[in-house]
């Protein structure tokens, strides 16, 4: 109850940076990294965690040696994930903007990373921060991973992610208040 009422504070004050009412349910969570090989991945980022209920589950599987950076830009949301994670070695988890992710890629030795999981609000975005974060992503993704998004608005985005990758499929997750889903894309196009 405490994560719901940060949130929706969150939400009220921030709108659509924040773009829910409250963070994800466990099953939306599970159903956005379904598709990871625990076994095999050895770079996992988390981009707009928020309080971190992706990172739980996130957490809860990864392999000891797999690295996982977990990026977020509000202070508090960046603190309490700080104390929820940060005690755990293969975790960094950095307050910053999406913008800066390049850099903070960089800063930590990381040309590679197998899975990019995100509950960026990027529909909401203005265009050139869209653009720079799938150049990004382009940039660092390994060409069998994926960049996992969530979303509260079911299937109305499959358009807009097909603009920027070459394969994107959509899982309903009908358990989420309100019903949600994740979407897995994979190929990030040569331009858009
Ligand atoms: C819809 S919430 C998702 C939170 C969490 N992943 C969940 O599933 O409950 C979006 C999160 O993205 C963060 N965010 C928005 N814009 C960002 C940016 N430019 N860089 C980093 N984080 C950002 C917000 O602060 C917020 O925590």
């Amino acid at each position: 109850m405490k994560d719901f009422f940060l949130f929706l504070g969150k939400f009220f004050k921030h709108g659509t940076a924040i773009a829910s009412l409250a963070p994800s349910s466990p099953w939306l969570s599970r159903t956005t990294v379904r598709n990871i090989p625990w076994e095999s991945a050895r770079v996992v980022v988390e981009l707009g965690a928020g309080t971190g209920p992706i990172t739980r589950v996130i957490a809860d599987r990864v392999h000891p040696d797999c690295r996982v950076v977990v990026l977020e830009r509000d202070p508090d949301f960046a603190r309490l994930l700080r104390e929820r994670f940060a005690h755990r070695a293969n975790f960094d988890v950095v307050e910053g903007d999406v913008r800066d992710l390049t850099e903070i890629l960089k800063q930590r030795g990381i040309e590679q990373v197998d899975f990019v999981v995100s509950g960026l609000p990027v529909p909401s975005f203005p265009k050139p921060l869209q653009r720079d974060l799938f150049r990004v992503v382009k940039q660092v993704l390994a060409p069998s991973g994926t960049f996992n998004q969530i979303t509260e608005m079911p299937w109305v985005y499959q358009r807009f992610y097909r603009r920027f990758f070459d394969e994107v499929t959509f899982v309903f997750e009908p358990r989420n208040l309100p019903p949600a889903g994740a979407y897995f894309c994979r190929g990030v196009k040569e331009s858009f």
